[in-house]
């Protein structure tokens, strides 16, 4: 099974993904079919039949439920079995027979799934309240083979620009990494950043960066399990959402968010930044994908430097996270064995 943060919410689908139609996708290692009821409403379960293990997904839906198209066994909005063709409508139903059903929510143009316990209230999606009211978006999508975590670390690795994208963002070649100042919680990572040329200066002091950081708003900011926002301007932002679907790949939703609203101009433009973060984006792809370990928690072998101080914590935060869900002895052996920030001092990573 795929190893992710459990009881979060994961945006797994931009909400027009799901029309009226059935939808079989695979997410955090999971099959999983989506559905829509007539008011609208998105569900998701298991893509497995209860009954003999057919795919869900490859069925119907009919008067809001969803039919199994191996015997014809419905199924309501909550996974259970409504009705069982060869027992007739006087048979009685087992209460084992249920399809597993997922909470979801759907916002921001996002439908999100809750991967974790069931309950009677849930936190807050985790998204940003800035992105919240008011903006226009255009999105990319591309799935990338490569493990959730080395994905996510790419996008806080502040070092790269003047080698992966020396003919685009990094073409000033400013490769000397003043800080980056980090803060960091179990909610997230906020990033300070800037890059200069290397003129042999000495880097800044930590009460040099965290006084720059007091009066700007972060450059890059993450939220845990997975949504990402580059600060190109008040106006002007960028944003992923990565859904891991199994442990070999990973699925970006690249939004760039904007106050265009005149329809043409906003198509032009959001059709332009689409072209630019993609090739951007696919810079980063073919370093990424040479990466090894896949998942960076196996990466003990990594020796990480200053300029990594939002990668350590990203790695920090996500084993502790992971550790704090009681995981089994092995999965614990994993983790101790898996995770090396040991290369980074604390003091570095602990700002
Ligand atoms: S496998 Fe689905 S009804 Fe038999
Ligand atoms: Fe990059």
């Amino acid at each position: 099974m795929m190893r992710v943060l459990e009881n979060q919410w994961y945006p797994v689908l931009e909400s027009r993904e799901l029309g009226h139609k059935l939808l079989g996708v695979e997410r955090l290692g999971r099959q999983l079919a989506f559905w829509r009821t007539t008011d609208g409403l998105p569900h998701a379960h298991h893509d497995r039949c209860p009954h003999l293990g057919a795919s869900l997904s490859s069925g119907k839906i009919i008067n809001n439920h969803l039919v199994c198209p191996f015997h014809g066994f419905e199924f309501d909005r909550d996974g259970k079995c409504k009705h069982i063709p060869a027992i007739g409508r006087k048979g009685k139903i087992s209460k084992a027979i249920a399809a597993r059903h997922f909470p979801l929510r759907e916002e921001f143009g996002f439908i999100w799934l809750w991967w974790g316990e069931e309950s009677e209230s849930y936190p807050e999606l985790p998204y940003f309240n800035t992105l919240k009211v008011g903006w226009q978006y255009g999105t990319v999508v591309t799935e990338w083979p490569v493990h959730y975590t080395r994905a996510i670390e790419n996008q806080l690795d502040v070092a790269h620009l003047a080698f992966v994208h020396r003919t685009t963002i990094g073409a000033t070649g400013n490769s000397f990494v003043e800080g980056p100042y980090v803060e960091a919680d179990e909610h997230g990572i906020k990033v300070w950043v800037t890059n200069s040329k290397d003129a042999g200066q000495r880097p800044r002091s930590p009460a040099e960066l965290a006084e720059t950081a007091a009066t700007k708003e972060p450059g890059l900011r993450f939220l845990f399990p997975g949504v990402w926002l580059l600060n190109l301007s008040p106006r002007l932002k960028n944003f992923i959402a990565f859904v891991p679907i199994n442990e070999q790949k990973t699925r970006y939703y690249l939004r760039v968010y904007h106050h265009i609203s005149i329809p043409l101009i906003r198509q032009v433009f959001e059709f332009l930044m689409g072209i630019s973060n993609r090739i951007i984006l696919n810079q980063d792809k073919r370093v990424v994908l040479t990466q090894t370990p896949s998942n960076s928690l196996n990466a003990h072998q990594d020796r990480l430097i200053r300029s990594d101080r939002a990668v350590g914590q990203f790695r920090r935060l996500l084993a502790r996270l992971l550790e704090a869900e009681a995981p089994s002895c092995q999965q614990k052996t994993i983790m101790n064995e898996g995770l090396n920030t040991s290369s980074i001092k604390d003091d570095a990573l602990d700002r």
